[in-house]
């Protein structure tokens, strides 16, 4: 069992992501941090308990982080995608029972990766402002962490808040080209691959089917998100399987075809903030390279997804 923290801007792929991470027992998720994105960060830590307590797993702690990015005003949320409460409706005012932890998301990744040098990995699909300041926090926490697999950023194609920027990396450029840059051992799981992992309405009826609190839940708030999606892309018939294909790559690497690049991200950009380039053939200034999905096997992700989160 791989310990895991999940970073989430809960969020209907976040909620997504949790119920795939607590269904796998491949991983132990040892903790789930927050932060603004989506959602404000108060909202995310509310999605985020309010799930684990439907999924039965209460006793996962919940530490919240980042309200903004770090350097920018945060203005704008992703309701229009996700629903005014982040689950596309699907809340009705229900609140937790539970609360979040004492210590912020931050401080948790640094205590976590110094608890267990090599070993813990850490999944962040939300902005990466708390992955930045547990960087911050501790010099050595970068070559303390196992893995970070990052759910962020378009290399080879467009992107899906601004013709150039991906949501995750446009609302913290800033936090983004730090990380990038810090060593981390990354795994980039962005548009490039998760586009191409659609949930079709159709298989929305088996949630619907199974008849439990959380699968009619989970089958409401992705009716929503894929609402979403026809908008958009008219047509599409789905939703992408973003922030659960970074789960998938801790339980298996095998989903993504990855190639090591250095990546960097624009941030000063009037119209391109937030974009990721990368170049396979020069390493500017000695920067680390990433591991960077760029093909998926779709189905067998799609089924083993499928086949854990019921
Ligand atoms: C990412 O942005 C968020 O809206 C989703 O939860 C996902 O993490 C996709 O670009
Ligand atoms: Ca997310």
């Amino acid at each position: 069992m791989k310990p895991m923290i999940l970073d989430v801007d809960t969020g209907i792929d976040d909620m997504m992501a949790i119920a795939y991470a607590t269904h796998s027992p491949e991983v132990k998720l040892i903790g789930v941090t927050t932060l603004f994105g989506n959602v404000t960060v108060e909202e995310a830590t509310r999605n985020s308990l309010y799930v684990l307590e439907l999924l039965g797993c209460e006793d996962v702690p919940v530490y919240a982080g980042a309200d903004k990015p770090l350097s920018r005003n945060k203005d704008a949320y992703a309701k229009h995608v996700h629903g005014d409460d982040g689950l596309g409706g699907a809340l009705l005012d229900a609140l937790p029972k539970g609360q979040a932890e004492s210590l912020t998301a931050p401080q948790f990744m640094v205590e976590q990766a110094r608890r267990m040098p090599g070993q813990l990995s850490i999944v962040s699909v939300g902005p990466m402002t708390n992955l930045a300041e547990a960087i911050r926090l501790d010099p050595e926490f970068v070559r303390l962490v196992g893995q970070v697999v990052i759910m962020g950023g378009a290399v080879t194609v467009s992107g899906n808040v601004t013709p150039h920027a991906e949501a995750n990396i446009h609302s913290d450029p800033e936090a983004a080209e730090f990380v990038f840059g810090s060593g981390l051992p990354i795994k980039l799981v962005g548009l490039d691959v998760t586009m191409k992992t659609l949930l079709p309405r159709t298989r929305l009826r088996e949630w619907r089917d199974k008849g439990t609190k959380m699968s009619r839940f989970l089958a409401d708030a992705t009716d929503f998100y894929i609402d979403a999606y026809e908008r958009f892309s008219p047509g599409i018939g789905g939703c992408a399987l973003h922030d659960p294909l970074a789960v998938g790559m801790v339980i298996d690497p095998t989903f993504c075809r990855t190639e090591s690049m250095p990546v960097k991200v624009d941030t000063e950009g009037e119209h391109t903030a937030g974009q990721t380039y990368a170049d396979r053939n020069v390493v500017p200034d000695g920067r680390p390279s990433i591991d960077v999905c760029l093909e998926v096997d779709a189905d067998r992700f799609l089924a083993h997804f499928m086949s854990r989160v019921v």
